[in-house]
């Protein structure tokens, strides 16, 4: 297990890029593992979390070729032309390559078996399981499939009209991509809209999508064809940068080349209504997905209230924002958020634990999280608890605090960070 040290720094101006975005190098895998044709990626994330899904679909008898550090080229199969894995599938910690490909397997001509690390199993997968089962799919799992491990025998289905009870990207995608191989029409309709690169990436695909308010929809037996995906950075990744410029008053940081897709830039409103200046300036789109960059500054932060559709625009940035508001004026609030629980760790407790840890006054409610600020921030020994994104938070609160910060289990944060030390050192 390895340790992450930070520091108090002084006040910084930077310009930087952070790693491609994780949600849309997945997605670059999986289309292009089942489109006719070659698919070229460039931008893409060499996270842990990706990477399981190559060597997932490597399984599935695809040929995936890295050739850069980014690059990647995908021979791709075609739908029907995936083929029984050998051996079962490890998705390692990742719930966006399970959950999405058992919506691909759902409607495949053969049997596969899923599993992914401790954390994988403590997750929900009936959220998924049950949606698909109604479409025909036959999946056993632990606990009637709540849990993995998962077999998923290959069937027929039938396309449904799903009113998902949760806003989940991953959940939507996973209906949809079974939509594929189904027959008639499937449609997801969500409480608010959750991020829509499925939507967007299967369009640059050539399938046709068909959307409406918080309703997607995609008729069966459509097939892929192959494209060039340049993926942006991270917005995800990138909040820890522009939190880092919050923390250190008097900083200014430029994040180029990042992701910019409303429906994960929650962020943004967040900070700015926090106070902060933000500029954001949309240079290019590829794939469907708005690329630019974001330069944030600050004087003085002051609370804020978070809930409703603000949430899933923003749900993977919680732990850093409750970071950045303990430095706020004020009582923040965030709501609504009981997703949180059902994370890589229980977010709301790993969060609220961690920053306890430094001092923070924070505290738990059932849906979300209470933070008093300002408060001054001591150092301390905390524990990423195998979540990357808890790492990487803590890390940045240490900016902050008068002593070090000493993060242990930093080593999650490979999951969707590779080179986030490195980076942060250069402040
Ligand atoms: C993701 C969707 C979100 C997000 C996760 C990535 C995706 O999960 O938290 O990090 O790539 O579709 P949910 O769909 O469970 O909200």
């Amino acid at each position: 297990m390895s340790t992450l040290t930070s520091n108090r720094i002084k006040p910084f101006r930077k310009t930087i890029t952070v790693p491609g975005d994780k949600s849309i190098s997945h997605r670059a895998i999986m289309f292009g593992s089942i489109a006719e044709g070659i698919t070229t990626i460039e931008g893409f994330l060499p996270g842990a979390d990706c990477l399981s899904t190559i060597a997932c679909f490597e399984k599935l008898g695809v040929q995936v070729e890295r050739t850069s550090a980014t690059s990647v080229r995908v021979v791709g199969k075609s739908i029907n032309g995936l083929r029984q894995p050998a051996s079962i599938l490890d998705v390692g910690n990742s719930g966006t390559t399970i959950r999405l490909m058992m919506g691909i397997l759902a409607g495949a001509s053969f049997s596969s078996t899923l599993v992914g690390d401790s954390s994988i199993g403590k997750r929900p997968m009936d959220r998924v399981v049950n949606p698909l089962r109604q479409m025909g799919a036959v999946i056993d799992g632990k606990e009637d499939g709540r849990y993995t491990p998962l077999t998923i025998e290959g069937s027929f289905l039938q396309g449904i009209t799903y009113q998902s009870p949760v806003s989940s990207a991953q959940v939507k995608s996973a209906i949809l991509l079974a939509g594929l191989s189904a027959s008639g029409t499937t449609t997801v309709l969500e409480p608010a809209v959750s991020r829509d690169h499925t939507e967007r990436m299967l369009s640059a695909f050539g399938v046709q999508v068909n959307r409406q308010f918080n309703e997607a929809s995609i008729k069966g037996e459509q097939q892929l064809s192959a494209t060039h995906v340049t993926v942006p950075g991270d917005i995800s990744s990138a909040a820890f940068f522009l939190a880092a410029a919050l923390m250190v008053p008097s900083s200014m940081i430029t994040i180029e080349k990042v992701g910019l897709n409303p429906t994960r830039t929650g962020i943004i409103d967040v900070f700015r209504a926090m106070g902060a200046e933000v500029t954001v300036d949309e240079q290019q789109e590829s794939s469907g997905e708005p690329i630019g960059s974001i330069t944030i500054t600050s004087d003085g932060l002051k609370r804020i209230e978070i809930g409703g559709e603000l949430i899933p625009r923003l749900i993977d940035e919680i732990p850093i924002i409750a970071v950045v508001a303990t430095q706020a004026k004020g009582k923040t609030i965030i709501r609504d958020a009981a997703e949180l629980k059902v994370k890589e760790t229980n977010r709301i407790s790993t969060t609220a634990n961690e920053l306890r840890k430094l001092g923070a006054q924070i505290e738990e409610t059932e849906d979300g999280l209470i933070i008093e600020g300002p408060t001054p921030l001591q150092g301390g020994i905390c524990d990423s608890h195998g979540d990357h994104r808890i790492g990487m938070a803590m890390a940045i609160a240490g900016l902050a605090t008068e002593e070090a910060v000493v993060v242990n289990g930093a080593d999650a944060i490979q999951v969707s960070f590779p080179g986030f030390y490195e980076l942060l050192k250069q402040l």
